[in-house]
């Protein structure tokens, strides 16, 4: 890592842009819904024009104080940064930042509360840095890597512990599911299994929330198929920070195929579990089906 780059300014950039984007979304008082400009995997996977102010928002705030670091976003792709500064010398930016800029854009779509705004600094291919930012909830999760993971609610400022020696039946499990109808049908048959297993499943809509839950304790575990980087970033460090393991099936890192985080020991029960039920394979799209 370059010696002048300073995880806890990245995070101060990071905070301060989720949190201005988090006002700009929590400012929609359209008596309608924002409006869905596209669609994108399926009919259900939508972005709104938010989404999109969003993004834009977030991308200008990084580039005005970091203009040579690249910026992977949802709804732009990976986009680098201007010929000054903060580069290695092979002209390659040490920093990139991944943004999603509304996680859980169904739940803002329909007025639910649990939605966020996610970024996590990532130097040298490490994340170092992440915010999750949940407007509604008046909540702000962060994490420096090798620091801890904190919550600030109000003036209030908490050192997050995931919760520690849940066994797998007393557990509280969150998961989410994606937009494709093939991997929404495994993603049923794999909570169908796990639901006799647990204390009981939530769906709450937000990757990144159910993360940062994971870390404050407000769930035991989360587990899902088919997320993307953006998704996990920033919430997949809080959770480690705050003592979680996070990762997939097997040894592997966390990644689209999989994510699994919960505190030690539930871990490897869940994740022993989920690996009997083979959770990394999709079914058929339906139109395959019916041909
Ligand atoms: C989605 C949410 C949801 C998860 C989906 C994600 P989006 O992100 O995190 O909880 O189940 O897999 O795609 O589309 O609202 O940014
Ligand atoms: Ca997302
Ligand atoms: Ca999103």
């Amino acid at each position: 890592m370059s010696d002048h780059l300073d995880p806890e300014e990245l995070l101060r950039i990071a905070v301060e842009a989720a949190s201005e984007a988090g006002r700009l979304l929590a400012s929609w008082r359209g008596d309608e819904r924002p409006e869905v400009v596209q669609t994108k995997s399926s009919p259900t996977d939508v972005v709104t024009e938010m989404d999109r102010k969003s993004e834009a928002l977030i991308t200008s705030r990084i580039r005005a104080r970091r203009p040579a670091d690249a910026v992977l976003g949802e709804e732009g792709g990976q986009t680098s940064g201007g010929p000054v500064g903060h580069e290695s010398p092979d002209g390659r930016a040490h920093v990139r930042w991944v943004v999603d800029p509304l996680d859980g854009t169904v739940n803002y779509l329909y007025g639910l509360h649990d939605w966020a705004v996610s970024i996590a600094a990532e130097v040298d291919g490490s994340v170092v840095a992440g915010v999750v930012e949940v407007p509604r909830r008046g909540e702000t999760f962060t994490a420096v890597a090798g620091h801890g993971a904190w919550l600030r609610r109000g003036k209030a400022t908490l050192a997050l512990h995931c919760s520690a020696g849940v066994p797998l039946g007393q557990a509280l499990v969150g998961t989410g599911f994606g937009y494709d109808a093939g991997r929404r049908q495994v993603q049923g048959e794999v909570v169908a299994a796990l639901l006799p297993q647990v204390r009981d499943i939530r769906r709450g809509g937000s990757a990144a929330v159910d993360l940062c839950s994971v870390a404050a304790g407000r769930l035991d575990a989360f587990y899902e198929r088919g997320l993307n980087y953006w998704d996990f970033a920033a919430g997949g460090l809080i959770a480690r920070e705050a003592g979680a393991t996070v990762g997939g099936l097997a040894g592997k890192a966390e990644s689209t195929s999989l994510t699994v985080a919960a505190g030690p020991g539930l871990y490897q029960q869940l994740e022993a579990f989920l690996g009997r039920l083979n959770p990394e394979r999709d079914a058929p799209r339906s139109q395959e089906r019916e041909a």
